[in-house]
């Protein structure tokens, strides 16, 4: 895959698992064909941060894209036209990857049309969801993600919220086989559910886990990140503003007097920069559908993580 050999020419830093992306990569070296309009570049302080994927070794930025909510509109609506100018903004800022899900309406199929109107599905870390009860409807799901994804595999295919996992794990892993995803994973977004996704963690080692982990809502530093550091499995994190809440919450109240020292300008980076400051934390999926706030996301993935005592005090702030 084209994007897995940019990965490649990445060069690591001294800390284990980290690297800064190329600039390259927003050098626009694959020409979109369709791409909207352009506009200003995107906000941005440094090259974006990789990290390493324990099972290959391959790395992906640490600031990657949701879809749920943000990418549920109608094809050909302002709210579509508007999305492209956000993907625009996520590639050229040298983001590559994208999480969705056959559950969440119609965002798969906008992804896709995203996807192949601006050429970028090549670049794209492509990671969507088994969602269903029996094989059957596995199977007919599957087949109905590669149509609306625009696409005949995936790097990553997650079991949602570990739904049927006796089913679908070894669909999953088939399909691992046969190559139609390089990576397997599972998924959760409840604390319920941090102890559930141990126990398959440890008896399926996935490549991959998806967890809730915000300043709001820290546990999963107690129960998954650990044993996905023990284990090397790679994590992505949902939810890292709560789905938006933390924002009403944070109001126009100023930032931390410490922000400026680890090159934030904004809660959104905050809230982004906390998630991907804990070193299981591969990386972190937020959603919008705003172009201004995408470039803005980019800039968590720069610059130096948070110490240990400022997540503490965040996570004291916002408990
Ligand atoms: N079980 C699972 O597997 C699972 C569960 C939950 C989530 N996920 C994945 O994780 C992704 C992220 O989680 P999430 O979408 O639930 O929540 P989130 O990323 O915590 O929050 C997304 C919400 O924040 C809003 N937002 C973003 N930036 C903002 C800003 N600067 N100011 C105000 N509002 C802002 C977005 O609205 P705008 O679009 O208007 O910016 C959107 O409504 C999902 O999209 C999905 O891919 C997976």
């Amino acid at each position: 895959m084209p994007s897995r050999r940019r990965f490649l020419r990445v060069t690591s830093l001294a800390t284990a698992g980290f690297a800064l992306a190329p600039l390259a990569a927003c050098s626009g070296e694959t020409a979109p064909p369709a791409a909207p309009a352009p506009s200003p570049a995107p906000a941005r302080a440094g090259a974006l941060m990789t990290r390493t994927i324990p099972s290959t070794g391959d790395t992906v930025p640490a600031i990657g894209a949701g879809t749920s909510g943000s990418y549920e509109v109608a094809l050909d609506s302002p709210d579509f036209t508007r999305l492209q100018e956000t993907v625009r903004v996520f590639f050229d800022g040298g983001a590559t990857l994208f999480d969705t899900s056959p559950n969440y309406t119609n965002a798969d199929e906008v992804l896709g049309a995203l996807l192949a109107a601006g050429g970028w599905r090549d670049r794209c870390f492509l990671a969507t969801k088994i969602a269903a009860d029996d094989r059957a409807a596995m199977e007919a799901q599957w087949a109905e993600s590669r149509r609306r994804l625009q696409t005949d595999h995936v790097e990553l295919l997650q079991v949602h919220n570990l739904r049927a996992l006796d089913i679908a794990w070894p669909y999953a892993q088939q399909l691992k086989e046969a190559r139609a995803t390089k990576y397997i994973g599972l998924t959760h977004y409840l604390e319920s559910g941090h102890a559930p996704l141990v126990a398959a963690m440890r008896a399926l080692r996935p490549d991959f886990v998806q967890v809730n982990y915000s300043v709001n809502a820290p546990q999963a530093a107690r129960t998954v990140l650990p044993v996905a550091q023990e284990l090397g499995i790679a994590v992505l994190v949902n939810r890292a503003f709560d789905d938006g809440k933390l924002f009403a919450r944070v109001g126009d109240a100023a930032l931390p007097g410490w922000a400026a020292d680890v090159g934030v300008t904004s809660w959104s980076q905050l809230f982004l920069k906390f998630a991907i400051s804990h070193p299981a934390v591969t990386a972190v999926i937020p959603a919008t559908g705003r172009p201004d706030r995408q470039a803005d996301q980019l800039r968590a993935g720069t610059g130096p993580l948070l110490s240990e005592a400022q997540q503490a005090e965040l996570v004291a702030r916002f408990a």
